[in-house]
């Protein structure tokens, strides 16, 4: 006999903050696509992470428009998967603030995210950069999502929501499914072109340490063979190589070849060669997005269809689970 077991469920988020970067694609949307089939995805454009940062609110407007259409260009399928916009789905914000009274001062003090940004925005700590992983235990939570599908960056945010998942649980009774990160093997953390010591963000003062998913191939080429690299000029995967290890990452990635095949397509060449041929093959790779964002970016209908639909989706799950959580808390349902 054969038994339909029910799909498992997967949720991420990414902040519209700017047009992807490569670090973004490698290490957590590319990933999204290829889980549609297999779970049950829901995947949200968060922008009330994105206020804990002082945004202009009609660049927030069109970034986060933007953005669901880029997710859609990059394979997100609205007819498979949830895909929507956070702060249409207010039940994230009902549990955050639930949650946040389950959630210690001390946990939240020693998340690396809220001192990094809290050094560099010092002119507005507010509390939401601090209850930040709160908002996201929530996102994750809400969905009783199984796998989350993130950069290693994420990890110590996933930590804190399985913590709080099972403080709730231990009080209230089995509530909240554990989530597990769902890191890749490659790319897990895309380095800075100019400074491989640190990750590759769309923040960046510096355009040329970033590649964006929408950059044209001149471009892309060009931030290639500026790419910071070292002196030996030997193409090998080694400590302390960090700028050609992260180019080998890359170019792995784009052309699915192990460090060894690299190494032996590169013998006895320079770096010139090697930072041409990464640029090419991630321009490459990233043409569908390119040609699929154009054409998609003018279906304006469309994509308002498709969030609008995404939302409803999400919410029927996400007020469920909220009424179980005011239930088992005590509140009068
Ligand atoms: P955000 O918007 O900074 O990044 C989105 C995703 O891209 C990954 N990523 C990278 N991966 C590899 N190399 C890099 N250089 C790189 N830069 C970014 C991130 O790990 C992430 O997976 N807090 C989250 C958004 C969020 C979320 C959630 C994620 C809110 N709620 C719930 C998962 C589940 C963030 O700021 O991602």
């Amino acid at each position: 006999m054969v038994f339909n077991m029910p799909k498992k469920t997967i949720l991420s988020g990414i902040q519209p903050t700017g047009v992807f970067t490569l670090g973004n694609y490698i290490g957590a949307i590319r990933n999204w696509a290829s889980m549609q089939e297999e779970y049950d995805c829901f995947y949200a454009i968060v922008d009330l992470h994105a206020i804990t940062v002082r945004q202009d609110p009609n660049v927030l407007r069109r970034q986060s428009l933007d953005c669901y259409a880029l997710l859609l260009a990059c394979g997100l399928d609205p007819a498979k998967s949830a895909v929507f916009i956070q702060s249409h789905v207010p039940a994230h914000s009902q549990l955050s603030w639930i949650l946040s009274c389950y959630t210690q001062f001390g946990e939240l003090s020693r998340m690396t995210q809220f001192k990094d940004k809290s050094s560099r925005y010092s002119e507005n700590i507010n509390a939401g950069l601090f209850t930040y992983p709160v908002l996201q235990a929530a996102d994750i939570l809400i969905y009783n999502a199984h796998y989350v599908p993130v950069g290693a960056d994420q990890k110590q945010h996933l930590e804190l929501a399985r913590d709080i998942a099972v403080r709730f649980n231990t009080v209230h009774g089995e509530t909240f499914t554990l989530p597990e990160p769902y890191i890749p093997k490659e790319g897990a953390k895309v380095m800075s072109l100019t400074d491989p010591t640190a990750k590759m963000s769309k923040s960046d003062d510096n355009a040329n340490s970033y590649v964006s998913i929408l950059d044209p191939p001149e471009m892309i080429m060009k931030k290639f063979k500026r790419a910071v690299t070292d002196s030996d000029s030997v193409v090998c995967y080694k400590e302390g190589k960090d700028g050609v290890n992260n180019l080998m990452t890359i170019y792995g990635v784009a052309t699915g070849m192990t460090n060894p095949q690299i190494e032996s397509e590169f013998a006895g060449k320079g770096y010139g060669d090697f930072k041409t041929k990464t640029g090419e093959a991630v321009a490459e790779m990233l043409r569908p997005v390119r040609e699929e964002y154009a054409r998609l970016s003018a279906e304006k209908d469309y994509i308002r269809d498709c969030y609008t639909a995404g939302a409803e989706r999400a919410a029927a799950v996400a007020q469920a689970t909220l009424r179980e959580v005011y239930d088992k808390i005590g509140f009068v349902v």
